[in-house]
């Protein structure tokens, strides 16, 4: 189970890797404004937001993860002085919206949302990491947060800009 999940781990930060050598030329081809749909409603995942505990149960997971992510020596510098209350609600949006959950997302996109924040991919991977862990501290299933962070990691592309 271990290395299944090492390996796992191991394939996603080598699709990170591979998004990463694109990623220049996306900041350069797509302008934030053309940016992807953040919050695409997928029908097929909504099994996922019955996992997830609906709507109160992400907020609980967004919430451990927001103290991961400010206790992580990586992430804290872009999180502490901004505004989480604001990140939260609109992060469980996006993910409630993302499982087909009664939500509605009106935030800005992944391009606008995180411009001029300079993140880099080891930022990236510790926020995966972090989410990782609040996942599992609200014994979310192995198979449902790799569901959940297939959709999240195509995010890379206009959120990693340094
Ligand atoms: C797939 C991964 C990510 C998702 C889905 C995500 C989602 C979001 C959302 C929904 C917002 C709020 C947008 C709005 O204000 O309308 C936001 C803002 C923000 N995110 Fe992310 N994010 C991700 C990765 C990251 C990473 C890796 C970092 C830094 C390590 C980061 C740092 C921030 C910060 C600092 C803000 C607030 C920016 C501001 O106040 O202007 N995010 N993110």
């Amino acid at each position: 189970m271990q290395i299944a999940r090492i390996t796992c781990i191991r394939l996603f930060a080598l699709a990170l890797a591979f998004a990463a050598s694109n990623a220049l030329a996306q900041q350069v081809a797509t302008p934030a404004m053309n940016a992807p749909n953040p919050a695409q409603r997928d029908p097929a995942l909504r099994p996922l937001f019955k996992v997830f505990g609906e709507k109160p149960g992400l907020v609980a997971i967004v919430n451990t993860a927001m103290n991961n992510l400010v206790a992580d020596r990586v992430t804290r510098p872009y999180f502490i002085n901004a505004d989480r209350k604001h990140i939260k609600r609109e992060l469980v949006d996006q993910l409630c919206v993302i499982m087909d959950g009664p939500c509605t997302y009106s935030g800005l996109n992944m391009a606008q949302a995180h411009q001029g924040l300079k993140i880099t991919t080891a930022a990236f991977d510790a926020f995966v990491e972090d989410f990782q862990r609040a996942m599992d501290k609200h014994h979310i299933p192995f198979h449902d947060q790799n569901q959940l962070l297939a959709r999240l990691a195509p995010m890379h592309q206009q959120i990693v800009t340094h």
